[in-house]
């Protein structure tokens, strides 16, 4: 009977822990160069040389409240043969959202006027850099993108995770 009081608090005692010992490093695990590899779509669902928006749903844990595919940001895709490039939708400048150019082929972001070349060179505009480009995998016919975010306003690209 001792042995199993014993036995069990140990358990008690590690299902308190693990969590807290967890919380404490997280803000640690958040910063940095890691990205998250989330599914995007079907390569033949893309179009060859056309770029498509892809909202990048995954699991969301935030804290002890875990939510089933949240929307955590979007990306922009080109299939270049059985090749995919991505970039973030989220312009280097100041965050608004990249959309297609109009009136160019290529990328536009219309708060400051921002211009990216179909190759997200950065054209016009105050952006400090290029788009962010994300890396890419293609298993077994389905895109996968390394999502990551930015630091904004600066020449380097430096990831925040
Ligand atoms: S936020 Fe895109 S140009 Fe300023």
């Amino acid at each position: 009977m001792k042995a199993l009081v014993v036995g069990g608090g140990a358990v008690g005692c590690g299902a308190v822990a693990v969590p807290t010992v967890r919380f404490l490093i997280a803000p640690a695990r958040g910063a940095g160069d890691g990205g998250r590899w989330i599914r995007a779509i079907r390569l033949d669902a893309l179009p060859p040389g056309e770029p498509k928006r892809v909202a990048m749903i995954a699991d969301h844990r935030d804290g002890w409240t875990l939510e089933k595919a949240v929307e955590l940001g979007a990306v922009w895709l080109v299939r270049n043969g059985s090749d995919v490039l991505a970039w973030s939708v989220t312009c280097p400048h100041l965050g608004c959202a990249i959309g297609r150019s109009a009136s160019a082929p290529g990328f536009y972001c219309p708060c400051h006027d921002s211009s990216f070349d179909p190759q997200g060179h950065r054209q016009t505009g105050p952006s400090p850099r290029d788009l962010d480009s994300l890396a890419t995998r293609v298993e077994d016919g389905v895109v996968f993108v390394e999502f990551k975010r930015f630091q904004l306003g600066m020449p380097a690209k430096v990831s925040v995770g």
